[in-house]
C-alpha cells in the first residue's frame, strides 16, 4: 500500500492541521468549503524549507509563478463562491554572482544552500538583467487574473521594522504587497469591520511590526495583518485556510476571532512550532 500523502492533526474542534504538500490536501479538500484564504507562500530563491516538495525552490522564477498558479487554481476550488484570497507574495532580485550578506539575496541561516544552487545566475526568462528587480507578485497576481481571478486590491505593507540592507544604489525594501483576490464579483466584504482611527473606510497601506512574541519560524506574519484579513472577509464560525501555514499565525487568530481554520504545513518543525502556539493559546484563554 502506498504511503499517506499526508497527515492530519486536529487541534481542538476549530483547528485541522495538514502536514504535507498542499496541492495534495488541497486536491482532496471538499468544495467550497472555505470562506477566505489567507497565505504567505515562500519567496522564490530565498530560504531552503528543506522538503523535496517545497515552493519557492523552481530552478527559474517562471516555473515558481507556474506552480503558484497551480495551488491558486486549486484553492479557488474550495472557496466559497462569495470567498476571498489574501495572498502575501515577496519579490527578487535577479543576481549574478555574489549574494552579500544582507537583502533579499542575502546568506544568512538555512538561506544558504538554496542560494547558492539557484541564486548566483540570471534566471533565463522574462529578459532579465543582473539586478533587475523580478517584480514577482505582479507576475503572480497577472497570472491569477487570468485564471478567473478577480484582483480586488493591492494592500501595502508597509514594515516599520524591515530586514537591514547594506545596499547604497538603490533604497532599501521596508514594503510587500497584500492583494485581495475574489472568487466572483458577489463577494463578502464587511467594510465596517476594520475601520481607520478616524473612522474612515480601510485604506490600502498597513504599517506594521513584527509581533513580539518568539516564533521559531524566519517569517511569521504579524498577527495584526491576519486580525484585519479575517474580519473584513469572514463571519464567526466561517473556515479560513493557509496552504503555507509556516508557525500557524492564521490558525492563532482565526481561533481569537471565533473562525474555524484549516492550515497545510510542508515542515514537521513549523508544525509542531503551530501546535505549541496553540496550546499555549489554550492554556491562556483557560486562564482567563
Ligand atoms: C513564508 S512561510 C509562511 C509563514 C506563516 N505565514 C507564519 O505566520 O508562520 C511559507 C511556508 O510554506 C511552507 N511550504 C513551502 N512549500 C509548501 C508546500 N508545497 N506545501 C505546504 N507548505 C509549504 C514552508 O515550509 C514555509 O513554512
Amino acid at each position: 500500500m502506498a504511503p499517506p500523502r499526508y497527515i492530519v492533526r486536529t487541534i481542538g474542534r476549530d483547528i485541522t492541521i495538514y502536514v504535507g504538500d498542499c496541492l495534495d490536501v488541497l486536491q482532496d479538500m471538499p468544495p467550497e468549503s472555505v470562506q477566505c484564504c489567507i497565505t504567505s507562500p515562500p519567496y522564490w530563491g530565498l530560504r531552503d524549507y528543506e522538503c523535496a516538495q517545497q515552493i519557492g525552490a523552481e530552478p527559474s522564477p517562471d516555473l515558481y509563478v507556474e506552480n503558484l498558479r497551480r495551488v491558486f487554481a486549486a484553492v479557488r476550488r474550495v472557496l466559497r463562491a462569495d470567498g476571498t484570497l489574501w495572498l502575501n507574495v515577496g519579490d527578487a532580485y535577479a543576481r549574478n554572482g555574489g549574494t552579500g550578506r544582507c537583502g533579499p539575496n542575502a546568506k544568512v541561516a538555512n538561506t544558504r544552500k538554496l542560494i547558492q544552487r539557484r541564486n548566483c545566475r540570471v534566471p533565463d526568462c522574462w529578459g532579465l538583467k543582473d539586478r533587475d528587480l523580478m517584480g514577482l507578485p505582479w507576475r503572480v497576481a497577472f497570472a491569477l487574473q487570468e485564471d478567473g481571478w478577480l484582483l480586488r486590491s493591492c494592500v501595502v505593507w508597509i514594515k516599520t521594522a524591515p530586514m537591514p540592507e547594506s545596499v547604497r544604489n538603490r533604497p532599501s525594501n521596508a514594503t510587500e504587497f497584500v492583494f485581495l483576490f475574489a472568487k466572483t464579483q458577489r463577494y463578502y466584504y464587511d467594510n465596517e469591520a476594520v475601520r481607520e482611527p478616524t473612522g474612515a473606510n480601510l485604506r490600502n497601506y498597513w504599517m506594521l511590526g513584527p509581533d513580539s512574541e518568539r516564533v521559531n519560524h524566519p517569517a511569521p506574519f504579524p498577527r495584526e495583518l491576519v486580525r484585519r484579513c479575517i474580519l473584513l472577509s469572514t463571519r464567526c464560525g466561517d473556515v479560513v485556510l493557509d496552504p503555507f501555514a509556516g508557525s500557524g499565525t492564521t490558525g492563532i487568530v482565526a481561533r481569537e476571532l471565533k473562525r474555524s481554520a484549516v492550515l497545510v504545513e510542508l515542515n514537521e518543525d513549523y508544525v509542531r512550532e503551530a501546535e505549541r502556539r496553540l496550546s499555549r493559546q489554550t492554556q491562556i484563554s483557560l486562564l482567563r
